[in-house]
């Protein structure tokens, strides 16, 4: 959640160090701090809110030192204060830390700390590591930081610097992603490669209870039991580009238009058209097991959440699979009991989210066997799980998730045709299924010439305090998801609902105040939404469909309507999202939200 950049070699640590976290300013942002050595000593700053009021106290400030540490915060422990923000420090003012994650037993150590005499400066558990590490310092940095690793529980990923190790930087990994970056004249770190992107895209990644110290020179790793690692380095496809607005007003507004792309690289080289099957090669390692399974768990949080349930809709109708989809903060908790060759599918934008790891991990030591499909490549879940399928879509900005969404369907959906292609799904269904999996970035821009429509209708509704969304079947997880848009962005109510369960509760909500989106499709599920419309319009609620395109029936009945085009029945919701996202986009634009980093929220949820 919050994010980290370092940086060592011979340029100028500062403006490096400033961009880096505008990179990462979307993963958590209500303080940001820097620590740069120089020859007299460490200059930290650190500021209250968004980057700019760091480049702001800066101004006029003279650093000038090449060995540096950055972080932008997401609060957890205390209050979003210049008092909590990082780096951190210890009583003698040698040692500067940085740290994403949760230092669990921070009360029992701060207590001892304390005392010993030492004085907390802050409510953080950050602070404790820079006064261990302050203690345990006796000549190397590297050293100290293992000893402190041994004593904290929890989870970090960390940095640090110290007044008598000059020109290194130490960092270290339990729980919280850290990449090392190789440059020409340097080295970084940093908890998201596109913090370094426009320096480097060679990079390293840091396995769990390992530690690195990085030098001009060098870099070179070790287990918390100091045996020494040798690691290549891989090359990230990210760009610099990749992160600019390119003209948008918001990176959400982007990632909606980049769908049509991010569909495509979605099954681009993952098609045999003429066979009726796709080929996924990432999961060719397990693919003996796989095609022998019977029984699928697809795990996940949040929006990813509601890509698998559709996912179990489609394994439904494409497989002879058993499927059940969890969320993954409950899942853990469960009894797990799996029949025999059992595969967890772990779907994740960020493939850290903590979660979603801590489920993975339980379900292994049950005995599942475990696919991850994941966008970040060389994250922790798609290094933790056997195989698994990457979205190739880009980073994601925006903190709303949108083009990974109807990324992962895409990918659910080829997984779920290669499975029943196995079992008994024809060459005639396969053929047809391809043909429309490769129309949809076609249809998706059908979709999004809507844009103004929706606009106008988001004009129409904004000021209403509670909505409603409904769908049935495959599109009732769409109506989960449009309700989680609207609520996140544009902090207006929402309720996301099967239309079938409206009769048991919810219609007593309906009021001529609170509009309903209704997914409703040409699909089996028409005749029963179209009921459940009646019912809302018969109560004097406004009703705003999603609807297959020619749909006149529906138009004189309802008060407004957003056309998809006509796709197969399981491909309807990567269609029929894009509305929902447009209008929850068009609705925060209008209540002047702060679209791409909603209050509270952060884009990679690195605590459980
Ligand atoms: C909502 C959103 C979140 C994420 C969730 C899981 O727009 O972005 O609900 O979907 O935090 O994140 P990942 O997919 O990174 O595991």
């Amino acid at each position: 959640m919050c994010g980290i950049v370092c940086y060592v070699g011979q340029k100028q640590a500062r403006p490096i160090l400033l961009e880096g976290l505008k990179q990462l300013e979307y993963r958590g942002y209500d303080s940001a701090g820097l620590a740069i050595q120089q020859e007299d000593g460490i200059a930290c700053y650190r500021a209250v809110g968004k980057i700019v009021e760091l480049e702001r106290k800066l101004n006029g400030v003279d650093i000038n030192g090449n060995v540096g540490i950055a972080h932008t915060r997401w609060a957890t422990h205390g209050e979003p204060s210049e008092a909590n923000a990082h780096p951190h420090w210890d009583q003698d003012e040698n040692v500067f830390v940085i740290h994403n994650g949760i230092i669990e037993n921070f009360i029992v150590l701060k207590k001892k700390l304390e005392k010993h005499g030492i004085t907390f400066r802050s409510e953080t558990d950050t602070e404790v590591l820079a006064h261990l590490i302050g203690l345990n310092f006796n000549g190397s940095l590297n050293e100290a930081v293992r000893k402190t690793m041994s004593q904290v529980e929890g989870t970090f990923g960390l940095a640090v610097i110290h007044r008598n190790a000059p020109g290194e930087i130490v960092v270290a990994r339990r729980g919280s992603p850290l990449i090392i970056g190789v440059g020409e004249d340097g080295h970084f770190a940093a908890s998201d490669v596109s913090a370094m992107v426009r320096h480097t895209n060679k990079v390293v990644h840091l396995e769990e209870n390992e530690l690195a110290t990085l030098t001009t020179e060098g870099f070179s790793i070790s287990t918390a039991q100091a045996k020494p690692i040798e690691r290549s380095t891989e090359t990230v496809e990210w760009r610099a580009e990749d992160a600019e607005l390119n003209g948008f007003p918001h990176f959400m507004l982007k990632e909606i238009y980049e769908q049509p792309e991010t569909i495509k690289n979605a099954f681009r080289g993952r098609l045999e058209p003429g066979e009726g099957v796709p080929k996924l090669g990432g999961i060719m390692p397990v693919w003996d097991s796989l095609k022998e399974c019977r029984h699928v768990v697809i795990v996940a949080c949040g929006t990813s959440y509601y890509a698998g349930a559709v996912g179990r809709y489609v394994f439904e109708r494409l497989t002879e699979i058993d499927v059940e989809v969890e969320l993954a903060s409950e899942f853990r908790y469960r009894k797990l009991n799996f029949p025999e060759n059992t595969f967890i599918v772990a779907l994740s934008q960020s493939g850290e989210t903590a979660d979603t790891l801590a489920a993975i991990r339980e379900a292994k030591r049950k005995g599942a066997r475990l696919l991850g499909m994941v966008n970040v490549v060389g994250s922790s879940i798609s290094r933790e799980t056997e195989a698994g399928v990457y979205n190739h879509a880009g980073p994601e900005i925006g903190v709303a998730s949108t083009k990974i969404f109807t990324s992962q369907l895409t990918i659910l959906t080829l997984l779920a045709l290669l499975l029943g292609r196995h079992h008994n799904l024809s060459l005639t269904e396969g053929v047809e299924a391809i043909r429309a999996i490769q129309a949809l970035p076609e249809l998706m821009k059908d979709v999004l010439s809507q844009a103004h429509h929706i606009e106008a209708i988001a004009e129409k509704y904004h000021k209403c305090n509670n909505w409603l969304f409904l769908g049935r079947k495959y599109n009732y997880p769409i109506a989960m998801e449009g309700a989680l848009k609207l609520k996140e962005i544009s902090y207006i109510h929402a309720e996301g609902y099967p239309a079938g369960e409206m009769k048991h509760g919810p219609i007593a909500l309906i009021n001529p105040e609170m509009p309903t989106v209704a997914i409703i499709p040409k699909d089996d599920m028409y005749e029963k939404m179209f009921s459940n419309i009646q019912e809302i319009k018969s109560r004097k609620g406004p009703v705003i469909a999603v609807a297959t395109k020619g749909d006149d029936d529906l138009r004189e009945i309802v008060d407004d309507v957003i056309e998809i085009p006509k796709t197969l029945d399981f491909l309807n919701p990567i269609l029929a999202v894009v509305p929902c996202q447009l209008l929850s986009y068009y609705c925060a634009s209008l209540l002047n939200r702060d679209i791409d980093k909603p209050r509270n929220l952060a884009k990679s949820v690195t605590v459980e």
